[in-house]
């Protein structure tokens, strides 16, 4: 393919988005990282092991005590991920779901929680197991349509948790209005928006009204699948104050070492998802022409239903696509048993191509009522598409499908 050619495609392939973030890769690459802060002058971070910073007297210490509540290369890491979602803090946590419950910490016995019906299984598992059980009030709503979640406020809600995409059906919610619904009816209400699957690089929720912007670094923000992290950002520094005191306080804290692998993930955060975006995109639209699937959902596509949502928070799409193969479970079983280049594996986000059977793997703890008035359903498959070849992803969906149903070409 010559060079015009390629540059048209990538136009074709973000036409209608929010134009990408300035300096995006420039930041990644130094915010946080600066040599002078180093008596070595090293370029790439150290990796800070030792647990404890020796004080020039009782109380005088240079800026570390104890590694629990502050750490260097945590700092590095900090910093450069605030900076990638345009914040003034961020904190790193020792998992996704340690930043879910460090934030919910904030409340106290009586606040009531809503949350956005279709959310990460475990997500739904603590607010609905833990957090209810220790007296927070957790409702849902279908954040898809911003009336319902107005609908749903209450005078002792303090928390509105919006997971855009959703995981596992994509739905995608539009931010900006529902982040204006909340602060309407309460300014104080906290907006956290699981920004896990867009990654800092294709959205920034607090520029569109949100409070608080996690992840689950474990996915796109590390990359590498060898990293289990969690990650918040903010503005308000109340916010900001509360979190770092909890963090300490809860001491969910990620180690040292993964804070260096999630930090250099960062460095091509950029360049993997324009890749999974591209990868993503022509996945979808093979998934979507072919007669053994019933329906893909994936963002970037104009059959998605909040497509035109999409384009205006977004700067494109990651490469996760869900869609419901035609049949039965045991078609859905048949695909997945028979795929030869993705792994049938819970996660995301990964170079590497992964695909699952929500209903059976990463959902089981959704009640099952529930998932199936989400539409987790039998026959729905959720794919991770990584970083390989296209002709050789394609080709090993082809192959996959063909094996579950036979009969059909
Ligand atoms: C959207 C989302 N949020 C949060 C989590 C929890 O993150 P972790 O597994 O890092 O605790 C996950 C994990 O799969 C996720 O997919």
């Amino acid at each position: 393919m010559d060079q015009n050619h390629k540059q048209e495609e990538q136009n074709d392939l973000y036409a209608g988005f929010s134009a990408a973030y300035k300096s995006f890769a420039t930041e990644a690459i130094h915010i946080g990282q600066e040599p002078e802060q180093w008596k070595s002058m090293a370029v790439v971070p150290p990796i800070s092991l030792s647990t404890t910073f020796k004080q020039h007297g009782p109380g005088n210490h240079a800026g570390f005590e104890y590694s629990r509540s502050g750490n260097p290369t945590r700092n590095c890491l900090e910093k450069a991920v605030a900076a990638l979602d345009g914040a003034k803090y961020c904190i790193a946590v020792a998992s996704g779901l340690a930043a879910t419950v460090t934030i919910t910490h904030m409340l106290k016995t009586g606040d009531g929680i809503v949350c956005m019906d279709d959310v990460y299984g475990g997500t739904n598992r603590y607010f609905q197991r833990i957090a209810c059980e220790s007296g927070l009030e957790v409702s849902f709503a279908d954040c898809t349509k911003p009336e319902l979640l107005k609908a749903a406020l209450k005078a002792n809600t303090k928390l509105v948790w919006i997971e855009t995409p959703s995981n596992p059906t994509m739905k995608v919610v539009d931010i900006k209005a529902c982040s204006q619904v909340a602060h309407e009816y309460n300014k104080d209400i906290v907006v956290v928006v699981d920004n896990t699957f867009m990654s800092a690089y294709f959205q920034r929720p607090l520029a569109l009204g949100a409070d608080v912007c996690m992840y689950s670094a474990t996915k796109y923000m590390n990359g590498h699948s060898d990293v289990v992290m969690g990650l918040a950002s903010m503005n308000r520094d109340d916010l900001y104050e509360r979190l770092k005191f909890l963090q300490n306080a809860l001491g969910c804290v990620p180690s040292p070492f993964d804070c260096f692998l999630c930090n250099r993930g960062l460095k091509t955060l950029h360049l993997r998802m324009e890749r999974h975006f591209k990868n993503g995109m022509a996945a979808a639209k093979f998934l979507e022409a072919d007669p053994r699937v019933e329906r893909v959902i994936f963002p970037g596509l104009p059959s998605h239903p909040q497509h035109e949502v999409v384009k205006r928070q977004c700067t494109g799409c990651p490469g996760m696509i869900t869609f419901y193969i035609k049949g039965k479970l045991e078609h859905a079983n048949a695909f997945l048993s028979n795929l030869k280049l993705f792994a049938i594996a819970e996660s995301l986000g990964g170079y590497e191509s992964l695909a699952e059977h929500p209903a059976i793997m990463t959902h089981a703890s959704v009640p099952e009522q529930e998932r199936i008035d989400l539409g987790i359903s039998d026959t729905l498959i959720r794919l991770s598409v990584g970083l390989e070849d296209e002709e050789d992803i394609i080709e090993d969906l082809r192959q996959a499908l063909a094996a579950a149903h036979p009969k059909t070409k």
